[in-house]
């Protein structure tokens, strides 16, 4: 498994990351620790979570998922063996969200608690917070290095200009942000294309983009509307069902076919094909799911693999 620094933070991550907002939602505790073990055994080692997963779950109050993840490493003494993501600054209710200093040493301790560990290798503001200073965050995340809590920070939906502002401050000492999470796959491009990508290149930011299959859209399991009752998730599918989704579903077909995979696959393998991409995250909810992950960071596509798949996507 070829393995890849991640921002220059000298973390070494695999070509995926295991997304893991369905850990203790769409899937139990059973279901999370099979997807875990295959994933850590297939040779994957980065994990990515949030404190806010899921209370968008009726009856969730945050933390179900890093609760979830913190039982498996208990349980299966590996903590050694992975790059533990998780992030903080979305609302969680009762006032609890944000990057202010007090906030985030508050909830670094929560996260710490629900993962049973003492330390977190990657620790993302989610969102930005326009009414805190950056310095101060970024005080407050060199707080939490020092003290041997956080080994690098990053960012998740942060616009270019914030981002190129925050990377400037860092030059004077602050700690950087090692890498961003946008939203970025075959289907949503140009967001991060347009002055993400360009800005993580130059600066040397690791990229790990979320929703890497789009939600499921790219496995080409919703073909129609009848589809929307395969999955929780099946709600959302609509926005993609137009001429071209379809044309990038076809394309995916085709390579797949080319290649003795599946569209997922394909879907997972262009994104790590990224020259600025490190890692693609994408969860999985049960263990094929997740058969399929760890055969896509196997897969090479050929130039006009990639190529045919760049045009079938173009907007
Ligand atoms: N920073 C942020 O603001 C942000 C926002 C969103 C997500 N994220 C991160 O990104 C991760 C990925 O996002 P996501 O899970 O929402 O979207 P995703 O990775 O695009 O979609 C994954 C979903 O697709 C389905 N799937 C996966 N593999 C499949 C396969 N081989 N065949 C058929 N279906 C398959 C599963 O859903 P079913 O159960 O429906 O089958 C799975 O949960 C999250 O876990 C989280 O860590 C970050």
């Amino acid at each position: 498994m070829e393995m890849r620094e991640l921002g220059r933070s000298g973390l070494k991550v695999s070509p995926v990351c295991l997304g893991g907002n369905v850990f203790g939602w769409t899937a139990d505790q059973k279901a999370s620790f099979a997807v875990l073990d295959e994933f850590l055994g297939s040779g994957g080692n980065f994990i990515d979570t949030a404190d806010v997963y899921s209370t968008w779950a009726p009856g969730h109050k945050g933390g179900e998922s890093e609760t979830v993840l913190g039982q498996w490493l208990k349980s299966r003494g590996n903590r050694d063996k992975v790059i533990l993501a998780t992030k903080v600054g979305s609302d969680m209710g009762q006032g609890r969200k944000g990057l202010k200093p007090p906030y985030i040493a508050q909830a670094v301790e929560d996260s710490l608690k629900r993962l049973q560990t003492d330390y977190i290798d990657l620790y993302q503001s989610h969102r930005d917070d326009l009414e805190t200073p950056q310095e101060e965050t970024l005080e407050a995340y060199g707080k939490l290095i020092k003290a041997g809590k956080v080994r690098a920070i990053g960012a998740s939906n942060f616009t270019p200009e914030r981002l190129a502002a925050a990377l400037a401050l860092s030059k004077n000492g602050l700690p950087r942000y090692e890498s961003l999470q946008p939203e970025y796959n075959l289907y949503e491009r140009a967001g991060y294309e347009k002055e993400l990508e360009p800005l993580c290149a130059k600066e040397k930011v690791g990229v790990i983009g979320y929703f890497g299959l789009a939600s499921g859209f790219l496995t080409g399991k919703y073909r129609s509307e009848a589809d929307f009752a395969k999955s929780q998730r099946g709600e959302d599918m609509g926005q993609y069902f137009n001429e071209r989704g379809f044309r990038i579903l076809k394309a995916l077909d085709q390579v797949a076919a080319e290649t003795k995979s599946t569209p997922a696959q394909v879907a997972v393998a262009w994104l790590i094909a990224r020259p600025s991409v490190t890692a693609p995250i994408v969860s999985a909810t049960k263990l094929e799911q997740c058969q399929d992950l760890v055969k896509a960071m196997r897969l090479k596509l050929s130039a006009a693999q990639i190529e045919a798949l760049n045009m079938a996507s173009a907007a």
